[in-house]
């Protein structure tokens, strides 16, 4: 900033001033350090980025990388306003601190190859291309750094066995880290659910509108079966909204698809819950399945959603045995509720039990195992392969029908498209 004739000063303090005045306008609890980030270029600037475009170096997202862009556009991942320099990601791998002191868990990173890095330089501009080549967004590069993989892993995921998908991701990426804010030319295209696709400020305007002063999140990557319907409803009984939010940015392979869970979500909202009182829309990140510290993640990407609670139940975005089932609950606890500004609302493994007639948690049921239905993600995934029953007491008939066909018709499209099919 010039300090010489005082232009530049008046020009730099307005913008401050301006962010402070839509802050003030934003409804519901502050975002994550205060300020809900927006990194979406005004149509004019976009032209005048395009345009530069043939002459700045360029290099390829992966569909991770594209879920990222379009979260710190839109504010999602509020404080950050780019992918991680060195000082930030050592805090974030090392303490699940920003570098400035603030709880951040995981990295956010834009990973490059030795060559990509090749003929880069920091105070210069990068295009991001998304997979097809499309210019996504501008890397104002600030920081090109080494990193030790298995550090991170070790850190962020408690392992390094590349069984987990989040470290075989890790381990399969560059061996450079580029930092620096972005700058978003514009959405990624050929996004799916799009008028569930509310942003920060859109769902903070919902809530608004709808008069709620408390809202709880609800992350989830599975079709809702009974258990999930009985949390976000237990929760629902202390706080005037939800916020039903399935992550529907990149997930492994066997989970089930977003589309499929998309439906499987409306024709509960259709029947079973009161539209009153729930929004649905979706979380666009990709899932890292870094258990404990993604559930940290998952609960601060909500509160700049506007949610002022947050629901964690048992193994909260984990996979295989990699984490205790309540490792997450106990990571939470251990920040203090001024640093999350968002209400962890914590719930012990929940079932239908048969003598109880209903569904429990261990906390609120005396039988034993033998009188209780609980399935494990892989058997509902092998029942839905087989055409199996799914027990009522697990999945609301509704939901089992919508998976049974939805997974049978796309079985069929892919027998269609084999050789001799
Ligand atoms: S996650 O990867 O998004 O956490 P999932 O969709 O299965 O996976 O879980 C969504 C939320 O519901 C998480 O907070 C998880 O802890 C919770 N949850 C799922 N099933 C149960 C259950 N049977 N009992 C208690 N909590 C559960």
């Amino acid at each position: 900033m010039r300090l010489a004739d005082g232009t530049a000063r008046r020009a730099a303090t307005s913008t401050v001033t301006e962010s402070i005045k839509a802050d003030r306008r934003l409804p519901g609890p502050p975002p994550h350090g205060g300020r809900l980030i927006s990194r979406l270029a005004h149509p004019d600037e976009r032209d005048r980025w395009l345009a530069k475009v043939p002459h700045v170096p360029s290099v390829t997202l992966t569909a991770r990388e594209v879920a990222d862009i379009e979260c710190l556009a839109v504010g999602a991942f509020s404080p950050l306003e780019g992918f991680l320099g060195k000082a930030d990601y050592e805090s974030v791998v090392a303490d699940m601190r920003l570098a400035s002191g603030l709880v951040w868990s995981l990295p956010v990173t834009l990973a490059a190859t030795a060559e990509e890095v090749l003929g880069l330089k920091t105070g210069n501009d990068v295009v991001l291309r998304d997979p097809q080549g499309e210019p996504l967004a501008i890397l104002h590069l600030e920081d090109i750094y080494a990193y030790d993989r298995e550090e991170e892993a070790e850190s962020v995921f408690r392992t390094s066995d590349t069984a987990h998908p989040g470290v075989a991701g890790l381990l399969a990426q560059g061996e450079w880290l580029l930092g620096g804010r972005v700058t978003v030319l514009r959405l990624p295209r050929g996004r799916p659910f799009v008028s569930y696709r509310l942003t920060p400020k859109e769902v903070r305007q919902a809530v608004a509108d709808r008069g709620w002063r408390t809202l709880v999140g609800f992350q989830t990557r599975n079709p809702i079966h009974r258990a999930h319907e009985y949390l976000t409803k237990c929760a629902l009984e202390q706080v005037d909204g939800l916020l039903l939010h399935p992550l529907v940015g990149e997930t492994k392979g066997d989970d089930i698809p977003a589309d499929v869970r998309m439906q499987a979500y409306e024709v509960l909202m259709e029947g079973y819950y009161p539209n009153d009182r729930v929004l649905l829309s979706v979380f666009v990140a990709a899932m890292r399945y870094a258990g404990p510290r993604e559930a940290l993640f998952h609960a601060i990407c909500r509160k700049n959603y506007g949610c002022t609670h947050f629901i964690v139940g048992r193994d909260h975005a984990g996979v295989g045995n990699y984490y205790g089932t309540f490792d997450a609950q106990d990571l939470l606890r251990e920040f203090a509720p001024e640093e999350l500004g968002i209400t962890p609302m914590f719930f012990d493994h929940s079932f239908w039990c048969k003598a109880c007639g209903g569904m429990a948690t261990a906390k609120t049921c005396p039988h034993g195992p033998s009188d209780r239905v609980a399935l494990s993600g892989t058997e509902v995934r092998r029942r839905l392969g087989t055409g199996e029953e799914i027990p009522p007491e697990f999945s609301r008939p509704e939901v089992a029908a919508v998976l049974h066909k939805a997974l049978a018709e796309r079985e069929a499209a892919a027998a269609a498209q084999r050789p001799g099919g």
